[in-house]
């Protein structure tokens, strides 16, 4: 079985294993990827074959499990490059972290991506203290990579090569995140929303599948599943407003608005266990944070506090916001609380749907 390391919404990064000759040999054979490499020489098929790929794999062995991991294209499934995290030589607590991505994932947000889910694992499974990344000074792309994934420029640094590339005249250059630097920057994060698009889905399926997420939201999340709950969505024709929540840019969840009158049914559910509610113009809100990364950040009280902020804006006839939530999902009322809601019932709802099994909280924030 290939052992996967990491996901991320759109990537799941994975050992190499020797059937991956070809795909190293297309990516090596590039010259814009080997550009900042070795000067854009491709590097010949029995080279892949006899040093480089067992390299990697010796690699995994030496370095406790770390290494380069191939990164795979979720949705679907192609190769895209690869991506390193290793500790650096004689340290046991300071990680270096690379990538290397085919020209068809240029341009994507995958470096970004990855490079971030890799510095994310360093500080919290590994116990880092330091993560850094080198590259040419030249190498303005992978340059960029560092710093929006959280990186800090540290220095410019000169290397003697016996056979140097154009561009080695200005050197390298190091970027890093020390564990402090990488805490105060867990509550540094921009939160926005966006509206949900189809390409989404494939993330959204991997969120629900999130134990974390689906015991509260068990939902099917076959792409299906998704297509016939959330397409009319996408496609504005559903009375449900689903936005994605992007944290520094980055797809990390859903939050959904909805006029509670347009399903009367439900309007009847908490009517019944809230009667001050009968003749309030409301609106309703769903949300879930789909990766562990971004949960337990306050990330999901910013989010539920902008989101009914710019509700109560575009809806200017809602009165009141109505949210319902298990006694026992705690984060969840909480980071309601922590955004102006207040508790105004408890008790069991008289719904069938599973996510309203249980002891329930309605809470409500008016205008
Ligand atoms: C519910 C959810 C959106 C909250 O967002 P979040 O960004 O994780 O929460 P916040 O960081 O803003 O924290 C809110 C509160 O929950 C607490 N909390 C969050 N994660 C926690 C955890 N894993 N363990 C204990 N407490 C936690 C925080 O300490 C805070 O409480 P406090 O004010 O008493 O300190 C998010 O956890 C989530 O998506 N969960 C799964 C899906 C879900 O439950 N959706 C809601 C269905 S009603």
């Amino acid at each position: 079985m290939v052992l996967v390391f990491l996901e991320t919404s759109r990537l799941l990064l994975r050992q190499f294993t020797l059937a991956d000759v070809d795909n190293l040999f297309e990516l090596h054979s590039d010259p814009d990827v080997m550009r900042f490499l070795n000067g854009g020489k491709p590097t010949p098929r029995d080279e892949i074959e006899a040093e480089v790929l067992p390299r990697l794999l010796g690699d995994y062995v030496c370095h406790g499990g770390l290494g380069v991991w191939a990164a795979i294209e979720r949705s679907t499934g192609g190769f895209l490059g690869g991506f390193a995290l290793e500790p650096a030589e004689g340290t046991r607590r300071h990680f270096e972290v690379g990538w290397r991505l085919r020209k068809s994932a240029w341009g994507k947000g995958y470096g970004t991506e990855g490079a971030r889910a890799l510095i994310h694992k360093a500080f919290t499974d590994l116990g880092a203290q330091r993560v850094f990344a080198e590259t040419m000074a030249v190498n303005t792309a992978s340059r960029r990579v560092m710093e929006k994934s959280g990186l800090v420029f540290v220095r410019r640094f000169h290397l003697t090569w016996d056979d140097p590339i154009d561009g080695t005249e200005h050197g390298e250059v190091e970027y890093a995140l020390d564990r402090a630097g990488w805490e105060a920057s867990r509550t540094k994060a921009t939160v926005s929303f966006r509206a949900l698009r189809r390409s989404d889905l494939v993330a959204l399926s991997g969120w629900l599948a999130d134990p974390e997420v689906h015991r509260w939201w068990p939902d099917p999340n076959g792409l299906e599943d998704l297509e016939s709950k959330y397409g009319s969505c996408i496609d504005g024709t559903s009375a449900t407003e689903v936005s994605v929540i992007e944290v520094d840019a980055e797809a990390a969840g859903i939050i959904q608005r909805y006029r509670t009158a347009d399903y009367p049914d439900w309007s009847e559910v908490i009517e019944r266990a809230a009667p001050s509610l009968v003749g309030v113009t409301s609106a309703g809100i769903d949300y879930l944070i789909g990766r562990g990364e971004f949960r337990n950040r306050g990330i999901g009280t910013r989010a539920i506090a902008a989101f009914t902020k710019q509700l109560f804006v575009e809806w200017s006839d809602v009165e009141a916001v109505v949210v319902t939530v298990q006694q026992d999902n705690r984060p969840s009322w909480r980071a309601l609380e922590r955004s102006g809601y207040e508790r105004i019932w408890a008790g069991s709802l008289a719904s069938d749907h599973p996510s309203d099994a249980g002891p329930a909280y309605v809470l409500l924030r008016r205008r």
